[in-house]
């Protein structure tokens, strides 16, 4: 077995006397999807905050490959190849949708090596191929200031696939889409699986239930369970701290 994308040892941190996250471990294989469930509050958002930098940890190890990461720099963790999706899209709104992708591009060493000489052919075609995934296709000259809530969110995951990051963590990818939307950014998560690895916090069961292989449930900051989908559901722990009061259809 080789080493897995992502190790998490025993990670935690305080705030104030509160654990937001606590002895929390978890290993993500090379490839895999796993989703991050948990009420609020349970501790995703920050877990991803640790992960990639933007909070610093007061226990435990993060390793990216067998590369240790832990409290480096938010830039540097970013750079070994962990990329991020914030709530708050960072495209460039007066630039086109096919010029944000050249841009982000250019974050991917491989491209930047050779960015003197334009971009490669191979660049070129996974912008192209990026494009499809993302379904904006026909809109690639539009400005980004164009594009719906969805389309831009779609367009920011684009800008992360260019990247092609070791790791991608997306928190609450569907937030404030309609159904379709919802629908559409499951189809898109599920053709970047196996080519990315992916660990996306969601809420939306109707979304987890397409996407889902492994789920990883948090509970006040510590790991509740994990394991497929069928065993989560039934899982009377699970059922009594998260889901209990709702329904899971
Ligand atoms: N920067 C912060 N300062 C103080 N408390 C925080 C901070 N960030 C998160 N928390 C607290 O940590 C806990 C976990 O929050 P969060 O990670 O956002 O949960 P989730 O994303 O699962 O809803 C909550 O009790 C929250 O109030
Ligand atoms: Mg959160």
């Amino acid at each position: 077995m080789g080493t897995a994308a992502l190790t998490i040892d025993g990670l935690g941190v305080s705030f104030s006397g509160l654990k937001a996250v606590s002895a929390f471990s978890m290993i993500v294989e090379t490839g895999e999807l796993r989703v991050l469930l948990g009420a609020n509050g349970a501790g995703k958002t920050t877990l991803m905050d640790l992960i990639s930098g933007k909070t610093k940890s007061t226990e435990g190890r993060v390793f990216l490959g067998d590369t240790e990461i832990t409290n480096w720099e938010e830039h540097r963790i970013a750079r070994a190849g962990v990329g991020r999706k914030f709530q708050i899209p960072s495209v460039f709104r007066d630039l086109t949708v096919r010029r944000n992708l050249e841009v982000a591009s250019c974050r991917n060493p491989s491209v930047f090596a050779n960015i003197g000489f334009g971009f490669s052919k191979a660049a070129k075609a996974r912008m192209d191929e990026v494009l499809g995934v993302i379904g904006l296709e026909d809109l690639r000259n539009e400005p980004a200031s164009n594009l719906s809530h969805g389309q831009t969110q779609w367009l920011e995951l684009g800008m992360l696939m260019v990247q092609d990051p070791k790791v991608i963590l997306l928190d609450e990818p569907t937030a404030g889409m309609t159904q379709s939307e919802t629908l559409k950014t499951s189809q898109i998560i599920l053709a970047l699986k196996g080519r990315h690895t992916i660990v996306v916090v969601e809420h939306d069961m109707a979304f987890v239930r397409e996407i889902a292989e492994r789920i990883t449930v948090m509970h006040l900051g510590k790991l509740l369970a994990e394991g497929p989908m069928a065993e989560i559901e039934t899982n009377p722990k699970v059922r009594e701290a998260y889901l209990g009061s709702r329904r899971l259809s």
